[in-house]
C-alpha cells in the first residue's frame, strides 16, 4: 500500500488526499491551521457570504421598483460576520467529516522536510515524524505587502484583516483593483464606505483572462456606484498624519509629481506570495520564488509533487484549479501520465455585475494570429434580466471564423458566475456557433444569452 503525505488542507490538500485515500493510499495530512485553508476560511467562501448580505442588501433597497414597500433597513455588521462564521464552520466540519469518513489521518502542525520521504510535523505537544512513499506540498500563499507599506491589522489592511471588519470605515483607499481589490471595493461600498481604488495598470481586473470589455463594463458600473478609481496609478507610500488619518502617496505614468488621497484605512490587494517554502528546501523554485513543477506537477525531487497557490500565478491561482491539480497529481502518483491542461480554466469574479470567462480572450486570438469572429449580445435583450431587474452586462463568444468553433465566452451580468459553466461546457465539447443556435434554450432564462450570441454570429439575430 502507498503511503502519502499531504502537507495542508485548502481545495488543493484536501481534494488530494481524498483522492488518494480513494485509490487506496494510506493518506496523512498535515496542517497546521483550520481545515479547509484560504479558500473555505480566509478566501472564496466567507466573502462570497459577505458578498451575499451585500447584494440582498442592495435588492431590498430596489424592492419598491418590485412594489414592495419595506421599511427601516439596516445593516447589522455583527449578525453579518456571524452568519460568515457559521457558513464557514458548517464547510469546515464538512471537510472534517470527509477527511474521517476516507479514513485519512489528520495530524495538526506545521510539516517541514527532513529529506524526500520524511515530514517533521512540530504539533503544539512536541515534533514527530511521519514517512511516505510520496509527499505532496499544498501550503498555499498569503497576501502579500507592499514595501514600506507593511499590514497592521488596525489601518493597513490585507484581504485576511477586511474579513473581520467589526465596523465599516468612512472611508478606505484599496491598493490593488484586481480580483481582490474589486471584490471588497463590492462589499465596502454597499456598506457604506467611501472606497477609491489605486490600480497600477490601465484598467481594473488586469487580469490575463478578463477580456477588455469585463474590465470597461465594471469601470462604467463603479462609477455608478460612486466607487472612485485611478488606473496607470503606483502607489510607493502611506503616510500616518496626525489626525489619525493615512495619506496614500501614488504617482501615475504620465507625471513624475507624487499625488496623494487621504482615507481612513488602506488595504492592500496586489496579489499573494508563496507560504513556508523556507520548510521545503532542496526543492526546485521560480525566479519569483514559487514551487516549480514538471507538467506532471512533479518538483525536482521526483517523488514530491506539489500543487495550488505555491506554484504561483504562472498558472491561474484559483481553488478550483487547486482541486483539479489535486486529482492529477495522485493520478501520476499512481502511475498515470496525465498533465495538467490549464486551457479551460474559467474565471469569476463576484463583483456588480459577476464576470464569468472562459477561454481566449480577443487579445490573446490576436497574439496568437488566430483570424476570428465576436458576436456581443446586451442583456437587456433577454427577458430573464428585465423581471430580475438586472439589465447591467453583455456577454460575448469568439469563434474561430474557419470551422466556427467556440474559443472564448466572456460574460458579464446577472449570475455570470453560474452561466459561465455552459461556456467550459461548449468549448470542451467543441461546439461550434452552429451548435448553440440548434439548442434548445428554457425561455425566460438567462442562459437564453448563448443561444442569442450563436444566433447573431451566424448572421441571424432574433432580438438584435
Ligand atoms: P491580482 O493579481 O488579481 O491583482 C493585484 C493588482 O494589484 C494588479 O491589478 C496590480 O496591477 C495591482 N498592483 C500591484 N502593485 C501595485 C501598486 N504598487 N500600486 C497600485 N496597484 C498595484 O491579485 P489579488 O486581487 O490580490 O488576488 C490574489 C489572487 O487571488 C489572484 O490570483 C486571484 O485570481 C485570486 N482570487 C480569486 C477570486 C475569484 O476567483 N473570484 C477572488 C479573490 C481572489
Amino acid at each position: 500500500m502507498k503511503k502519502i503525505i499531504v502537507i495542508g488542507s485548502g481545495p488543493g490538500g484536501y481534494v488530494a488526499a481524498i483522492r488518494a485515500a480513494q485509490m487506496g493510499a494510506k493518506v496523512c495530512l498535515v496542517e497546521k491551521d483550520k481545515l479547509g485553508g484560504t479558500c473555505l476560511n480566509y478566501g472564496c467562501i466567507p466573502t462570497k457570504s459577505l458578498i451575499s448580505s451585500c447584494s440582498l442588501f442592495n435588492k431590498v433597497k430596489k424592492a419598491s421598483e418590485f412594489g414592495i414597500e419595506v421599511e427601516g433597513i439596516r445593516v447589522h455588521m455583527d449578525k453579518i460576520m456571524q452568519r460568515k462564521q457559521r457558513i464557514v464552520s458548517v464547510l469546515r466540519n464538512g471537510v472534517g467529516n470527509l477527511i474521517k469518513r476516507n479514513k485519512i489521518e489528520l495530524i495538526k502542525g506545521i510539516g517541514r522536510l527532513k529529506n524526500e520521504k520524511e515530514v517533521i510535523v512540530e504539533t503544539g505537544n512536541g515534533e514527530i515524524e511521519i514517512k511516505g512513499d510520496y509527499i505532496i506540498l499544498a501550503t498555499g500563499s498569503i497576501p502579500r505587502s507592499l514595501k514600506g507599506i507593511g499590514f497592521d491589522g488596525e489601518t493597513i489592511l490585507s484581504s485576511d484583516h477586511l474579513l473581520n471588519l467589526q465596523d465599516i470605515p468612512q472611508s478606505m483607499v484599496i491598493i490593488g483593483g484586481g480580483v481582490i481589490g474589486c471584490e471588497f471595493a463590492y462589499i465596502l461600498n454597499s456598506l457604506g464606505c467611501k472606497v477609491y481604488i489605486l490600480e497600477a495598470m490601465n484598467r481594473l481586473l488586469p487580469v490575463p483572462g478578463i477580456d477588455l470589455g469585463c474590465s470597461n463594463v465594471i469601470q462604467r458600473e463603479m462609477k455608478k456606484m460612486k466607487v472612485g478609481f485611478q488606473l496607470n496609478a503606483f502607489v510607493n507610500q502611506v503616510k500616518r498624519l496626525e489626525d489619525g488619518m493615512l495619506e496614500v502617496i501614488y504617482k501615475t505614468r504620465t507625471s513624475d509629481d507624487n499625488k496623494s488621497i487621504k482615507t481612513n484605512k488602506v488595504a492592500v490587494c496586489v496579489g499573494r506570495e508563496p507560504v513556508d517554502l523556507e520548510y521545503f528546501p532542496g526543492l526546485e523554485v521560480t525566479g519569483q520564488g514559487w514551487v516549480r513543477v514538471d507538467e506532471y506537477l512533479r518538483t525536482s525531487v521526483p517523488n514530491i509533487y506539489a500543487i495550488g497557490d505555491i506554484l504561483g500565478p504562472s498558472r491561474p491561482m484559483l481553488a478550483h484549479v487547486a482541486s483539479h491539480e489535486a486529482v492529477v497529481a495522485v493520478s501520476n502518483i499512481f502511475g498515470n501520465k496525465k498533465k495538467m491542461d490549464y486551457s479551460l480554466v474559467p474565471g469569476v469574479v463576484y463583483t456588480k455585475p459577476e464576470i464569468g470567462c472562459v477561454g481566449i480572450t480577443e487579445h490573446m486570438a490576436r497574439d496568437m494570429g488566430i483570424e476570428y469572429g465576436v458576436s456581443r449580445v446586451m442583456f437587456p435583450s433577454i427577458g430573464r434580466s428585465h423581471t430580475e431587474g438586472e439589465i447591467s452586462g453583455e456577454a460575448k463568444i469568439l469563434f474561430d471564423k474557419k470551422d466556427k468553433k467556440v474559443l472564448g465566452i466572456h460574460i458579464i451580468g446577472p449570475h455570470a458566475s453560474e452561466l459561465i459553466a455552459t461556456g467550459c461546457v461548449l468549448i470542451r465539447q467543441g461546439a461550434t456557433m452552429e451548435d448553440i443556435g440548434d439548442t434548445i434554450f428554457a425561455h425566460p432564462t438567462l442562459s437564453e444569452i448563448f443561444h442569442e450570441m450563436a444566433m447573431k454570429g451566424i448572421g441571424y439575430p432574433i432580438h438584435g
